[in-house]
């Protein structure tokens, strides 16, 4: 089948999370399942500036009947995959990707509505008639409406169908009503069935009415999205779809994330050998500089801090935890308030605790390969990476019972000997203190631990699996 892969990010050319595992992952693999695959995404400057590119055409997309905005389209290939770039400066040729200092632009709704329509014109001149287009979170939310109203009629994507991934509900970019019209919406479709949300646009709405099939990236976070506590205020709107929405697990790109080969960390280990893995720990401490001692357990962190990870009461849990024999290091970036509140436990606890504000891709492997638990209590998830990387790195991963971490993590406590991390329930910091106490007694009984990091690293989640279930939905909307 013919598919356009319509993204806003894409591993190893601009990156602000799992989102651009996913699809740099994800296109490369079903391409390989015998797909004609096509990645569409903006020329951001920074992306411009990773992959060589050649103009190819130029084109012009209605974005209402009085505004047309022209554009150029770049070609590249990147890891085997042919990558178009759309070329608008005004709204891609900036410093950031979404924003700038911890803002976001305020044209966002814009850029994403624009760069949605530059999709399907893109496909128009490169002669492309796609089977699927593949839209990926709000920032393409607006392509299945453009596809579906605006296109409605054009033999030219007569056969062309949507699906819409939703990585991630709590994004949605509501925007003011006033922008219906640069946004290209007609007005009959402000109504809570398709755009409207309490006086607001809500593009991401819009994207669940419109797309012919919707999937989110864990067969428990699609659950969640029809309860009112885990949709995210779109509970109606996924009820309507029920049987148009799916869950798909991700997968783990094992060709940047094992032990074995992983050419980022200071040694090497496996399944079978696990030596390696102490070199790792010690290298580890050595660099963030806590004392270098293997009896000590290090706890890791790798995070966007941002509300979606529980940091409301992992901080509290950690305040009375490091009061413990234990080690801890946190890599994050994101919210101001949540970094000062990490800097602040970190300063309290300087013999055992580390905290690095920033986005530090080797320093992620370091802190996967080298700490002896991984923290990723988040009050939702989608579907998470970070604790499917830990699995496969011997790093037992202690998590909350949701969405994709439900769907990955064995608990201890249910599982015993088969379990491959620690599972705790509610958002309360005491809960949470008990599971990280349970974890510290695992540790010291070096057969159980032993055996609980064997059947972790036994684990896998690949993307070839993933694949399987999105050639299912392909062919399901042909
Ligand atoms: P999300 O997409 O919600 O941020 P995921 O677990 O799906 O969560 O994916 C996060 C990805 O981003 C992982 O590859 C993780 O290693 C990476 N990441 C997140 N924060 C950082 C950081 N501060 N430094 C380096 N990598 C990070
Ligand atoms: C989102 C989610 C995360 C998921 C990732 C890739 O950023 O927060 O849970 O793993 O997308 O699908």
């Amino acid at each position: 089948m013919n598919v356009v892969f319509a993204v806003s990010e894409f591993d190893g050319i601009v990156k602000t999370g799992g989102l651009a595992d996913a699809a740099g992952a994800l296109a490369p693999v079903m391409k390989a399942a015998g797909h004609q695959v096509k990645v569409i995404m903006p020329a951001y400057r920074a992306a411009l500036a990773k992959v060589p590119t050649d103009s190819i055409a130029g084109g012009g997309v209605r974005m209402n009947h009085n505004e047309t905005l022209w554009f150029g389209i770049r070609h590249g290939q990147f890891r085997g995959t042919d990558v178009y770039f759309i070329e608008y400066d005004e709204f891609f040729g900036r410093g950031g990707i979404y924003g700038e200092g911890g803002q976001g632009y305020h044209d966002n709704s814009r850029r994403f509505a624009f760069f949605s329509k530059a999709v399907l014109e893109t496909c128009r001149i490169l002669g492309f008639k796609p089977d699927v287009v593949h839209c990926h979170d709000w920032q393409t939310a607006l392509l299945p409406y453009y596809l579906r109203i605006d296109e409605c009629g054009n033999p030219f994507f007569a056969d062309t169908k949507s699906l819409l991934t939703i990585h991630n509900a709590a994004y949605q970019q509501k925007t003011d009503e006033s922008q219906m019209e640069s946004l290209g919406i007609g007005w009959r479709y402000y109504n809570p069935a398709c755009f409207e949300d309490f006086g607001m646009i809500n593009i991401l709405k819009g994207g669940i009415a419109f797309a012919d099939k919707i999937n989110t990236v864990s067969p428990q976070y699609a659950r969640e999205l029809l309860t009112p506590l885990g949709s995210h205020g779109l509970m109606e709107s996924f009820k309507r779809r029920e049987t148009d929405l799916s869950g798909i697990l991700n997968g783990c790109d094992y060709t940047q994330w094992n032990p074995e080969t992983d050419a980022l960390i200071p040694a090497h280990f496996s399944r079978a050998n696990r030596s390696g893995k102490a070199e790792c720990k010690a290298a580890l401490q050595q660099r963030i500089g806590l004392p270098v001692d293997h009896h000590k357990p290090v706890y890791g962190l790798v995070s966007r801090l941002a509300e979606q990870k529980g940091f409301d009461y992992l901080i509290p849990a950690l305040w009375r935890f490091l009061h413990s024999d234990v080690q801890v290091v946190l890599l994050g970036s994101g919210e101001p308030h949540t970094a000062a509140a990490l800097e602040e436990l970190a300063h309290a606890f300087p013999d055992k605790c580390r905290f690095y504000n920033g986005f530090e891709n080797q320093l992620a492997h370091w802190i996967e390969a080298g700490s002896d638990f991984f923290l990723m209590p988040s009050l939702f998830e989608p579907c998470g990476l970070n604790q499917i990387y830990s699995l496969k790195y011997g790093t037992l991963p202690i998590v909350r019972r949701v969405g994709g971490l439900s769907d990955t993590v064995a608990g201890f406590g249910e599982h015993h000997e088969q379990g491959t991390g620690f599972v705790f329930n509610s958002t309360d910091p005491n809960e949470l203190f008990d599971c990280l106490q349970t974890s510290l007694h695992v540790y010291y009984q070096h057969d159980l631990f032993g055996q609980m990091q064997d059947n972790a690293m036994s684990k896998s989640f690949t993307w070839e699996q993933a694949a399987d279930a999105y050639c299912s939905v392909y062919h399901s909307l042909r």
